[in-house]
């Protein structure tokens, strides 16, 4: 069969292609550890799981959903919003709620983009950005994201050719894979930049909700004029353990909301009602259950932080977001050669930094997404190999 240009370009998706390995070695006896994935292994909260099922059991809701989300869950979008944010949204206009942040992505990149327009993509970057500039024709520029800066895009020096063709920047802080976090001073200087340069910006805020110590991100939202040239993607995917039902939503400018709307409706039919009602009981969750979320991971993190450092496998204490960037140890060349021998000899699957980009070379990603016991377990198998 002959197959679309598109779809003969695309890659297999990275982590679909890493799930494989992991069940073949499994089947293979090994007691793999898997640090890959950022997919909580956290329950969602129990009132969730009631209310998803008491909405099951009514038949009504088995119809055709709205398509662009139910009032009542707008509302509870908007309310959520303004607490957390201190931002207002206007619930039908400002707001649509997605199947995932995932699906936002894709359709984001559609409305925005035309064949031979470029977007300026970070890198590294979470792999969808580029498929889903890729997927409309259009070009991807690579905005190196440093170390040393912060790992925060330089915006002063993109070509004069490159800028008058460039209509998307994407953006992802908390960042994955990196674990950097923008300020208010960064957030301030993009807008500016997308007024400046008539760029449309989509903040990417699948880690919002997982933070630590003192830290709160921010949305780029809080930023005066932000709502002129930006969107936002939030999820509850990571921010109430609910990856499983697909409940994301995209926010902010209400012309490209609307579009992306628009788009969404042509394609799919909605969300199923009972993830619906789930999703407003998550967001009406109380402080302490996301406080004590937190605090677990924040222990994880902390037991990563130390084993990764005492490793020579140095790192930078996580602020914010489910992973650990850590660099990797002097004697390897690659990211992959490293995580390939590690696998081999451990069980242990990290994720190379290069799966995010090539600016990823040098590192690796390791997902807090286990409990303590196996974080424990993958650092000795670690030391025992590298240092033993
Ligand atoms: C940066 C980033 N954006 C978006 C997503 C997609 O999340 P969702 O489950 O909401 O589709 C992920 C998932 O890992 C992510 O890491």
């Amino acid at each position: 069969m002959q197959l679309s240009k598109l779809v003969n370009s695309l890659p297999p998706y990275h982590f679909a292609d890493a799930k494989k390995k992991i069940q073949d070695r499994e089947a293979a006896g090994v007691d793999v550890i898997s640090l890959s994935m950022g997919d909580p292994d956290l329950p969602a909260p129990p009132a969730v799981i009631e209310r998803l099922c008491t909405s099951l059991q009514d038949t009504q809701n088995h119809r055709y959903p709205e398509y662009r989300g139910m009032r009542a869950l707008h509302e509870a979008i908007a309310d959520w919003f303004a607490q957390r944010f201190g931002v207002q949204l206007t619930p039908e206009q400002d707001i649509l709620p997605l199947l995932g942040s995932k699906e936002g992505l894709a359709y984001g990149a559609t409305s925005v983009l035309d064949a031979g327009d470029i977007a300026l993509i970070p890198d590294p970057y979470y792999p969808v950005y580029v498929s889903g500039t890729t997927s409309t024709g259009a070009e991807p520029y690579l905005l190196p994201l440093r170390e040393e800066n912060h790992y925060l895009p330089d915006l002063e020096n993109i070509p004069a050719d490159i800028l008058h063709r460039a209509r998307l920047l994407w953006l992802n802080y908390p960042n994955n894979p990196t674990a950097a976090c923008a300020d208010r001073a960064f957030f301030e200087r993009v807008v500016e930049f997308a007024q400046q340069h008539n760029i449309v910006i989509i903040h990417d805020m699948a880690y919002a909700e997982v933070y630590f110590d003192d830290f709160r991100p921010m949305s780029i939202l809080e930023i005066p004029g932000a709502r002129d040239v930006a969107v936002e993607l939030h999820s509850l995917s990571k921010t109430y353990n609910m990856a499983g039902f697909r409940l994301g939503m995209l926010v902010g400018n209400s012309v490209l909301v609307d579009a992306v709307g628009r788009l969404k409706s042509n394609i799919d039919s909605g969300i199923f009602r009972p993830i619906q009602y789930a999703a407003i009981e998550a967001l009406r969750m109380p402080p302490t259950w996301l406080e004590e979320r937190n605090a677990i991971y924040k222990r994880r993190r902390d037991i990563l932080f130390e084993g990764c450092n005492a490793l020579g496998m140095s790192t930078e204490k996580t602020r914010a977001g489910l992973y650990i960037w850590a660099h990797i140890p002097q004697n390897f060349v690659t990211s992959r050669e490293f995580t390939t021998w590690l696998f081999d000899r451990t069980g242990v699957f990290l994720t190379p930094g290069t799966n995010f980009g090539a600016g990823g070379e040098g590192y690796v990603r390791i997902s807090m997404t286990e409990p303590e016991e196996r974080l424990n377990e993958a650092l000795k198998r670690m030391h025992t190999v590298l240092r033993g």
